[in-house]
């Protein structure tokens, strides 16, 4: 028997569907529009935006070369794909904002658990063009809202990172630290020195997370302005009533944060307890190619939540049967025009009463309107509510 790759999963559950929607008039409601970008890109687009030292490229991506000879992977994340869309279709050098959400795919090759799969899908926003911390507010909201809508408590973290006035100035106190205890490190921790030092700071390795407690904190270390704009941000949170706690360790498994970083966890998931994670990325535009423009967003792993979202089983729409044959013409154009209305489901196969209020039970309709001999001759349905 042929099945499924390891790690993914065929979805059957209705609350997916749920997940899909709420999502998606809740980032309309923030003024967000639709973006849908290939699954598929160019390889380097993960190593410059991700990260070279971040475990999605240096050990989880579905990279291959195609027929033409083209290094590509299936996309990890929704981020690089949506910056490499709006540097490619010029919105960097229009003035407007650009504020756009998705809904899809996303591959890591990972060692699949609870809540950790090789496909996975994300929801997530992307905000370009807008510096206010305002926006880090706006967009923090957005996904609480959603998390609200859909009944899940969250945890929220949140941290800053810093620009580059202060974030250089901190990573060399940090690489002194780091040299400091070299030999005590884990082997990623030692390499990651050279590459991007603040990724230790979230380090695994128990070890590592001993020896980093005392490690010279980002926060500590923010330049005025950062300062300032950390401020405003719980200040704004407060403000909207929006809960959250500092994490001066959360610098995110990816390397193109500056400035602010959050996640929301969940404790009701066991070890995988990270919902939804982003922040702020003022310098990836640039980066890629494009015009220096701000970007601040974030992703929800919908895998992670399903199991936290609860579903209606409420009775819905209208079953429609036939007992004898020449009844069902006639119950198919009742149930096109039913249709416009409500969730119609007309059963083709002839059956007694009894047969279709079981299935009809069974199929958890609120309502059955059968159509037997009787019926027919006096253009009727025997109706049941259920
Ligand atoms: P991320 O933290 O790598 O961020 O992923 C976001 C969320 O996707 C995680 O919090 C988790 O819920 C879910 N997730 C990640 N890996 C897996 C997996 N293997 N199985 C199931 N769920 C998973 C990003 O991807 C950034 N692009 C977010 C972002 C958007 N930052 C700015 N804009």
């Amino acid at each position: 028997m042929i099945k499924a790759p390891r790690g993914m999963k065929d979805i059957f559950d209705p609350r997916f569907l749920k997940i899909f929607d709420v999502t998606r008039k809740i980032a309309e409601n923030y003024g967000f529009d639709y973006i849908e970008t290939p699954i598929l890109e160019e390889t380097s687009l993960f190593k410059r935006s991700v990260g070279e030292s971040s475990d999605i490229v240096n050990k989880e991506m579905y990279q291959f070369i195609d027929k033409g000879g083209n290094d590509v992977c299936l996309r990890p994340e929704g981020t690089a794909g949506v910056v490499r869309s709006f540097i490619e279709h010029k919105f960097d050098r229009q003035a407007t904002p650009k504020r756009f959400w998705y809904f899809g795919p996303m591959f890591r090759y990972e060692r699949p658990q609870k809540g950790r799969l090789r496909e996975f899908h994300q929801f997530g926003v992307e905000s370009f063009g807008v510096e206010s911390i305002y926006e880090d507010i706006n967009i923090i909201a957005l996904a609480a809202d959603i998390f609200d809508e859909l009944k899940i408590d969250y945890t929220l973290k949140i941290n800053s990172l810093g620009c580059p006035e202060c974030m250089p100035k901190y990573k060399e106190t940090l690489v002194e630290f780091l040299n400091f205890h070299k030999n005590e490190l884990c082997e990623d921790c030692q390499r990651r020195i050279g590459q991007n030092p603040i990724r230790t700071l979230d380090c695994k390795n128990k070890n590592c997370q001993a020896i980093l407690k005392n490690a010279p904190k980002i926060t500590d270390n923010l330049c005025e302005n950062c300062n300032k704009d950390f401020e405003n941000l719980k200040e704004g949170l407060n403000n909207l009533g929006i809960n959250f706690e500092i994490d001066k360790n959360l610098v995110r498994g990816l390397d193109y944060y500056t400035k602010t970083t959050f996640e929301f966890i969940s404790n009701k998931i066991g070890a995988q307890s990270a919902i939804a994670g982003g922040g702020r990325y003022d310098r990836l535009v640039e980066f890629l190619g494009g015009k220096a423009t701000a970007g601040v967003g974030f992703a929800i792993g919908i895998e992670r939540i399903m199991d936290l979202v609860e579903i209606e089983n409420e009775r819905k729409g209208i079953y429609m049967g036939a007992i004898i044959a020449d009844a069902l013409p006639i119950i198919m154009k009742k149930a096109k025009n039913l249709r416009k209305e409500t969730k119609v489901f007309v059963e083709p196969n002839i059956k007694s009463l009894k047969a279709h209020l079981k299935a009809a039970d069974k199929g958890n309709f609120k309502k059955v309107l059968i159509m037997g001999e009787n019926e027919l001759r006096e253009n009727t349905f025997f109706e049941k509510e259920l």
